[in-house]
């Protein structure tokens, strides 16, 4: 694993794309699919609705070799019908492929599978049964989420886990009515849910929510309760980034030195180093962290 791939874990790094991604899911997100690695579930991953690469980026960090990650959009192309072209025009018409791929290439080598098309042909682009983490972040209307949710079912694993933006902004209630049809009626089971995001499987919920449970409940900057919904439990989270005290007296400077500087200039560079290694050991997995340690200190 390269730093350049670990840079997308850096919240000051990843922040400079424009995007929507808030520290709950990015925690929720990396321990989700560090946490499949762990296990040796290899499989496909799959984003629907990628904007600029805010969340891709992140996700791309924990693709492993082996797998193939799909990111679909409509990028500048014409959106499906006259509700999803008006809800697109008027949010993302700065939107272009160029820039989502200017942007992923800044912090990972190679580009994923890029797919410019409505969200209703990812499964015309991946292979049913072979996805192990899907987001669907796409259109916000009922019609076309109810549509993901079938892409997911047919596209994931048994155990596979699926992530719904939005499930709960007052702007989208279609993403909310398909998100909850696919609990109460299409058998998918609720994990957990954040601020922005409601994540399930069709798999068995059990040994994800007990592995959870355990994380959040040792995790200083992590808050859970629980929650009953057809018999099953499940949990509503918040989880912070990291606190990460700024070094004393030479902070300010430093930081303004550093907004100051080009990029790639040394005092910029130092700074970033430091910020990134303590960032790196208050919240990175341990064999990432270490990776990471190796790459800013060689010797
Ligand atoms: C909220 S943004 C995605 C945010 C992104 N995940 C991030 O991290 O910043 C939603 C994206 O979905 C795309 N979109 C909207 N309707 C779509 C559809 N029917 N099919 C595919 N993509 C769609 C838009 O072009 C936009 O880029």
């Amino acid at each position: 694993m390269s730093d350049s791939l670990l840079r997308a874990q850096v919240p000051s790094e990843l922040d400079t794309i424009k995007g929507w991604f808030n520290p709950s899911d990015r925690r929720m997100f990396a321990w989700l699919l560090q946490r499949q690695l762990d296990s040796g579930v290899r499989g496909n991953v799959v984003e629907l609705g990628s904007y600029l690469g805010k969340s891709a980026v992140f996700i791309g960090d924990f693709v492993h070799p082996d797998e193939t990650f799909t990111v679909l959009d409509l990028f500048e192309s014409e959106a499906g019908d006259a509700d999803n072209k008006t809800e697109w025009s008027g949010s993302y018409s700065t939107l272009t492929e160029d820039a989502f791929k200017k942007n992923w290439l800044s912090f990972h080598p190679q580009l994923p599978v890029v797919v410019k098309a409505t969200s209703d042909h990812i499964v015309e682009h991946v292979e049913p049964g072979s996805v192990r983490f899907m987001h669907i972040d796409a259109s916000h209307l009922y019609e076309h989420v109810a549509v993901d949710v079938e892409s997911a079912k047919l596209l994931l694993q048994p155990d596979g886990i699926v992530a719904f933006d939005d499930y709960r902004s007052e702007h989208c209630p279609g993403v909310a009515a398909a998100a909850w049809e696919a609990v109460n009626d299409k058998g998918l089971h609720l994990l957990c849910v954040t601020e922005s995001k409601l994540y399930g499987t069709w798999g068995d919920p059990k040994p994800w929510i007990d592995a959870m449970q355990q994380w959040l409940e040792a995790d200083p900057d992590a808050y859970l309760d629980w929650h009953r919904i057809h018999g099953e439990r499940s949990i509503r989270c918040k989880i912070k980034l990291p606190s990460t005290p700024a070094p004393a007296a030479t902070s300010t400077k430093a930081a303004s030195t550093a907004a100051a500087s080009p990029a790639g200039a040394a005092p910029a560079a130092r700074t970033g180093r430091s910020r990134s290694r303590r960032l790196a050991k208050d919240w990175l997995p341990p064999a990432v962290h270490r990776a990471v340690s190796k790459r800013l200190n060689p010797r």
